[in-house]
């Protein structure tokens, strides 16, 4: 059978569990984690690998750019695992995400830790830039599988927040699935069939809005030259939890982008 044929084969399944998803998608979010039992690599999150190696690609770029002096906001971090990670390398880790839910479990998960904070707030609202500059002083900012869940005018209004926050001494790093194909052979690279879908899957297409992809382009369009210069991009692997039968690795194309205010 051919590849196109299995992926229309998943139409039904997919239009069944997507009918349920809530449409406003805050809701949606808070909904999807406070329905969330265990996280990490067997867990039932979907990109939650908590996988080193994706991490390692990103150490270099935040350690050589990040200035150790300032804070490092996690937007957007739900359970807190790169939270985590990033209070590893900097004296002060912030996690900020939409989802009260989320923002409860990150913080039972990172109990202990002296030097992680986490906060529940829409990071695309108007004024959330000046409310972090307020609390937090500037800041830099990692930003991994968030902007491609955004529509666009809630990418710009998160890019506006973040050269806020950023000042001039602050640094952005996103990391961003970039799938280069449909939602259905997304979903078929990820191990969905007609026949079955993995529960990671299920259960973020009964929960949340429809993802996007998030690269050169859309970058662009969310971080304009007036506002902010480019340090460096490219390609990225995301690792998402292994939902294949014989438990291995499992890749996303992704994109990387290192900016700073201009
Ligand atoms: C795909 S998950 C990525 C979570 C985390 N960054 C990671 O890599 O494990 C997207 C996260 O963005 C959060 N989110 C979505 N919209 C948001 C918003 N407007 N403001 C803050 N967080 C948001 C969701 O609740 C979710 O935790």
């Amino acid at each position: 059978m051919s590849k196109l044929w299995e992926q229309m084969l998943l139409v039904p399944s997919v239009v069944r569990l997507t009918s349920r998803a809530p449409k406003d998608p805050s809701a949606a979010w808070d909904g999807y984690w406070r329905g969330i039992r265990t996280t990490g690599r067997s867990g039932d999150v979907l990109w939650d690998s908590g996988s080193q190696t994706e991490l390692e690609q990103y150490t270099d770029a935040v350690l050589g750019h990040f200035n150790p002096a300032l804070p490092v906001i996690d937007v957007g971090c739900g359970n807190g695992t790169n939270t985590r990670w990033l209070a590893g390398l900097f004296p002060r880790a912030i996690g900020i995400d939409v989802s009260v839910g989320a923002i409860a479990l990150a913080r039972r998960e990172a109990a202990g830790l002296h030097n992680v904070e986490f906060l529940a707030m829409d990071a695309t609202e108007t004024g959330a830039g000046e409310h972090l500059l307020e609390s937090v002083g500037p800041a830099n900012v990692f930003v991994r599988g968030v902007f491609h869940v955004l529509k666009p005018d809630q990418q710009a209004n998160l890019a506006t927040n973040l050269r806020t926050v950023v000042g001039n001494t602050g640094r952005v790093f996103l990391a961003e699935t970039n799938f280069p194909g449909s939602s259905l052979a997304y979903l078929q690279e990820l191990g969905a069939t007609r026949r079955s879908m993995p529960r990671q899957l299920q259960r973020a297409l009964e929960n949340l809005p429809r993802p996007g992809h998030f690269g050169t382009q859309e970058r662009h369009n969310t971080f304009p030259d007036s506002d902010w210069h480019l340090i460096a991009d490219g390609p990225a692997h995301i690792e998402v939890t292994p939902m294949n039968a014989n438990g291995q690795s499992q890749h996303v194309p992704g994109y990387f982008a290192l900016l700073a205010g201009a």
